[in-house]
């Protein structure tokens, strides 16, 4: 009891003397609080102190976030679930749910913004990254947004959030747009190219096979699986074992991967050679678009040149082309076969070249990019550098014609008219540009 009193009576604290004094007793539990609030504070002191002598670099942080970022994309709970419903919801009579992956991409974003005019339930997954200048992306999707199509944010490889999405929503399609295009791009940054293309690719087939009932399935491959092919024009017989990138290594093992879970599990699959794709919210990255920015700004532009001053071409396919191509594969892509894994019979296969069928030089895109900004061109003819271009392009396209009725409409001259109007009204007549 003594011992208590002495403890009692040894200020924890300078203050406690002076409320021990206080005259007025029912002021003990303030004194208390009191205490209880001063080692509050330096506790709470301590535990900032703690914080940030160990807290990492900004750098860290944000590299963690991103990290993070990919593998909990924060989805879930009945708002987010009614707003997946609501995009997906079909609104035409035997009209489709189509999971769109890149929706927030060039092609992604006018597929998906068809799909919905005409009635289509569409979803958009897009992991919104910034191979190229991210705000394009917000824009696009903001643009969507407008049309009722939302696009959730998150990765192809994130295989807990497809199957989320397969919980709420039974697709019966996917558009698999989403994919680490570029050829150049490989040199600096292989392993995107592995982590979209191919280990993205698997994650969405892997989803697809094991959902009940499985999806059909349309997805973007490229004609740069031609590669070293001379043989013109380019057809779907043709051989595609030469790549001439790494871009096009991934594209062609998408095609063989494709093979495989049609094969194994039924899944009915198509595969869309685009031939380099053009028009208003295009990508930043390709020739037509910077050329158009390095024109208004004064800047000269690389013409290529292959050896022998060979002429460089392209066959130009304007984007509604192009979307009328994906839409019609739609249209007519029978149901996937298979169900808890294994195929009950033989699922459809399909590979399409959607190009234009007349390659252009690239010097007369210039000439007609000149005519429509009324600017003239700084040229700078260059040989064509080995990292990945081929010389040319050249699509047959008889099959698709023949299949899915796909009749290209849009010359090279009208489809830039298109762009340059686009770009001028949205970087504000060239002053602004694409980063
Ligand atoms: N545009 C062309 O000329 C062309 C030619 C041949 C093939 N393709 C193919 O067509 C498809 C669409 O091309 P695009 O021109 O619209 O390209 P894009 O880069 O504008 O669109 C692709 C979208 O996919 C998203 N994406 C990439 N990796 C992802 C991932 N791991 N998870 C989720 N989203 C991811 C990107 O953020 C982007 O918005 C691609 O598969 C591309 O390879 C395009």
């Amino acid at each position: 009891m003594s011992q208590m009193k002495h403890i009692d009576s040894i200020p924890s604290h300078p203050w406690k003397f002076k409320m021990e004094k206080s005259p007025y007793h029912r002021q003990r539990p303030y004194s208390s609080l009191v205490k209880l609030t001063l080692w509050s504070f330096v506790f709470i002191g301590l535990i900032f102190m703690f914080f940030f002598r160990s807290s990492p670099s900004s750098s860290q942080v944000s590299s963690n976030l991103s990290r993070r970022s990919f593998r909990t994309s924060s989805y879930g709970g009945p708002v987010w679930e009614k707003r997946v419903k609501a995009s997906a919801k079909i609104r035409s009579r035997n009209g489709f749910s189509v999971l769109v992956t890149g929706a927030a991409g060039f092609v992604g974003t006018h597929v998906s913004a068809a799909l919905k005019r005409r009635g289509d339930g569409v979803l958009g997954l897009d992991n919104f990254n910034d191979y190229y200048d991210p705000s394009l992306k917000r824009a696009r999707q903001a643009l969507l947004e407008r049309t009722g199509v939302y696009i959730v944010e998150g990765d192809i490889n994130d295989v807990t959030l497809l199957k989320k999405l397969f919980d709420v929503v039974a697709f019966t399609h996917v558009m698999h747009l989403a994919a680490q295009a570029g050829v150049r791009y490989a040199m600096e940054n292989p392993s995107s190219y592995v982590h979209s293309n191919i280990a993205g690719l698997v994650s969405v087939l892997e989803v697809c096979k094991s959902v009940n009932p499985q999806p059909a399935i349309v997805w973007a491959s490229s004609s740069s699986v031609y590669g070293l092919n001379t043989k013109v024009p380019f057809s779907e017989r043709d051989r595609t074992d030469q790549p001439a990138s790494l871009y096009a290594a991934t594209k062609k093992a998408g095609e063989e991967i494709a093979h495989t879970y049609n094969h194994i599990h039924g899944l009915s699959l198509t595969g869309l050679r685009f031939f380099t794709v053009y028009g208003p919210w295009g990508r930043p990255d390709m020739a037509y678009f910077f050329f158009t920015q390095d024109i208004l700004r004064g800047k000269s532009i690389p013409i290529f040149e292959a050896s022998n001053h060979g002429t460089v071409a392209r066959d130009f396919t304007y984007i509604d082309d192009i979307v009328k191509g994906c839409l019609a594969a739609l249209d007519t892509a029978e149901k996937s076969t298979g169900s808890g894994g294994k195929k009950s019979r033989p699922a459809q296969l399909r590979v399409y070249n959607l190009g234009n069928t007349s390659p252009v030089p690239v010097s007369d895109l210039v000439s007609i990019l000149e005519r429509l900004l009324k600017v003239k061109a700084k040229r700078l003819v260059m040989k064509l550098p080995r990292n990945g271009d081929v010389q040319f392009t050249h699509a047959n396209i008889s099959l698709a014609q023949r299949e899915l009725g796909y009749k290209p409409t849009t010359d090279l001259q009208t489809g830039l008219k298109k762009f340059v109007r686009w770009y001028l009204s949205y970087y504000g007549n060239g002053k602004k540009s694409a980063q």
